[in-house]
């Protein structure tokens, strides 16, 4: 939620900036602004919309503020305040001193501006972020560390704050509680970001800021502090990603970049964690196998896609084995919830930003109980990287469509055999069910690159169906997980009405729904399952429903229970979700650019969700 970015050096801060901010536009977009520094004089350009009209404004800025070396700018998810140019950010307080950006929720806000304005103090806008700026002006007396400290102090609620103070010309200042900042030098200049994507051009030893830290960036270094005023020294984070990553290259959309990049997503995964015939996690799993033996229960936590995915995981190891006693569960609940905890208790928690406040809340709650925890992240140096004891990295590279794709696929790759490597370290994975799921999860590439060529059939459809009122996306077992990505990638970026349901429980209300204009999208594998799911496809069918099926090669009947058939190849019925999902995602994907609907930045939407 928000995108800040600051920049202090020798180079042209606008350009940087805006760059940064165009970067980071995915975790907010409904208004953005900057403010540019010449001498002791700092100007705000702020707008609603896009980063691309922000440019516009800052081009008719007076020339010396283009030159400008120094500046701030956000990119903005509103939470308190309507979406207006007053609203948007940067922040300057009313005696100019202190003009600054943020990204959280100031929780005590009103409090601090009934105080303030009882001091006659008057304020502009209508969010949080104002109380903070003007207590900052407030407390600011000429010594920036003492009115950082205090301001840490009093403010309740998550920030990440990006600051100038108006007579401090050489010095950006920066605190973190709660909301990501990642901080870099290089070449004469800092620079601080809500996402390490932003710097990757600069440098690619990154510092995260931890909780209860903060920085004063210049343009010879940066120097750090905890929220006692204490210095702290902090070593670099050094992040692989290349900048090129996270450009969309000949793509019209990052989305539709990601889908294609699943193929090598799950290659790199295998290969990282697997030897021919047999799981091989213990390099990157730091858990030892006698805490693993004595694990009893395992919670699956996290959001959304991320959901969906520790779902799938839940459903492999079930397949595999029932010892173990598992749980899912989203962390906006789990955190609220009395769960068990402690010793004979493993919890994993999925969450590809490492940054969903929500998951880092119960993974918090999780470690306070004494719970052994893991974490699956794609982001190096995020937050749930740094709190957790364990941490395996999925393989995907930057994601930068808000609707998540091949981090999905980073995902269950690895849940998949952390699963295994689970299992198989209390002795109850069968040598057969290990060779029989690796052999198969290396023909997965293989077989992705051979839907992603057939996109053109499943291009036809999505335009053949994308006037449908709305979609149902049904399946059991394996596949129950999936129809809930399904209908979520179509909801989020097509923004269509679209249910996911376990296919036999249609018939307790939701077939009332269906009539000729509400399309069922069923996923019928050729598994033990085929024949009562096709049951279920033909209940629907019943109350003319347009029927799409998802099936085997090789299952000709399936075309008879249809309007439609997407075969694909076969593979082990536990990963079988793994090639559908592609298939799914094109489909919402080319549905939504019939519609022509925003597919990177959807409405009301951001890619990291970072309050709660
Ligand atoms: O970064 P996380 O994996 O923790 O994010 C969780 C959800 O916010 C995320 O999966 C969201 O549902 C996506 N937009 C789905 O495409």
């Amino acid at each position: 939620m928000c995108g800040i970015m600051g920049y202090v050096g020798s180079g042209k801060a606008s350009g940087i900036i805006l760059n940064g901010l165009a970067r980071q536009e995915y975790r907010g977009y409904d208004s953005t602004g900057i403010a540019l520094r010449c001498d002791k004089e700092i100007k705000n350009a702020k707008i609603v919309g896009r980063v691309s009209e922000l440019v516009k404004l800052v081009e008719k800025m007076p020339r010396e503020y283009l030159e400008a070396r120094s500046g701030i700018g956000h990119t903005r998810w509103a939470t308190h305040g309507g979406v207006t140019v007053t609203n948007a950010h940067p922040h300057e307080s009313e005696d100019g001193m202190v003009i600054l950006v943020h990204n959280g929720i100031i929780e005590n806000s009103r409090e601090i501006r009934a105080d303030l304005e009882g001091r006659g103090i008057k304020f502009k806008t209508e969010t949080d972020t104002e109380a903070a700026c003007q207590l900052l002006a407030h407390l600011y007396k000429g010594d920036a560390l003492a009115a950082m400290t205090e301001l840490a102090r009093s403010l309740a609620g998550a920030f990440a704050l990006v600051i100038m103070f108006r007579d401090r010309p050489d010095e950006i200042w920066c605190a973190r509680r709660g909301s990501p900042l990642v901080v870099a030098n290089s070449d004469e200049a800092s620079y601080c970001a809500s996402d390490p994507t932003a710097l990757l051009e600069f440098t690619h030893d990154l510092f995260f800021l931890e909780e209860g830290e903060m920085a004063v960036l210049k343009p010879g270094g940066v120097s750090f502090f905890g929220f006692d005023g204490v210095p702290r020294d902090k070593a670099p984070i050094h992040l692989s990603w290349d900048s090129i990553m996270a450009d969309k290259g000949q793509y019209e959309h990052f989305m539709r970049k990601e889908i294609g990049e699943q193929p090598d997503v799950m290659r790199l995964t295998i290969d990282a964690h697997t030897d021919v015939t047999s799981v091989s996690m213990e390099k990157s799993l730091n858990l030892p196998k006698d805490i693993i033996k004595r694990i009893r229960r395992i919670h699956l936590v996290a959001c959304g896609t991320s959901h969906y995915a520790t779902l799938l995981a839940w459903n492999i190891m079930e397949s595999l084995d029932c010892e173990i006693e598992a749980s899912v569960d989203v962390a906006s609940e789990y955190r609220y919830r009395n769960v068990h905890g402690g010793d004979d208790t493993l919890a994993i928690f999925v969450s590809q930003s490492g940054e969903t406040a929500d998951t880092l809340a119960a993974a918090r709650l999780a470690r306070s109980k004494g719970t052994h925890c893991i974490a699956i992240t794609n982001v190096r140096g995020s937050t749930i990287d740094r709190e957790v004891e364990n941490t395996l990295l999925s393989l995907a590279g930057p994601e930068i469509g808000v609707a998540a794709t091949k981090t999905f696929m980073g995902q269950i790759g690895l849940l998949a055999l952390l699963v295994m490597q689970i299992l198989k370290d209390r002795g109850v994975l069968s040598a057969n069910d290990e060779a029989r799921i690796i052999g198969s999860m290396r023909t997965l590439p293989a077989h992705m690159d051979s839907i992603l060529e057939r996109e053109g059939e499943i291009r036809a459809l999505a335009e053949k169906y994308a006037g449908s009122r709305g979609f149902f996306f049904i399946g059991r077992r394996e596949c129950v997980p999936l129809t809930m990505e399904g209908a979520l990638k179509l909801k989020e970026i097509a923004y269509l009405p679209s249910e996911a349901y376990a296919a036999g429980e249609m018939k307790h209300g939701p077939i009332a729904m269906l009539d000729e204009h509400l399309l069922v999208v069923a996923l019928v594998p050729n598994t033990d399952l085929r024949e009562k799911t096709l049951s279920n496809v033909a209940e629907c069918r019943a109350r003319n429903a347009p029927i799409l099926l998802i099936s085997t090669e090789g299952d000709a009947e399936a075309r008879e229970h249809a309007d439609d058939v997407i075969y694909l190849p076969s593979v082990e019925r536990e990963l079988f979700p793994f090639l559908a999902v592609i298939p799914l995602q094109l489909f919402a994907y080319h549905v939504a650019r019939t519609l022509k609907r925003d597919i990177d930045m959807p409405r009301n939407l951001a890619k990291s969700v970072t309050v709660e």
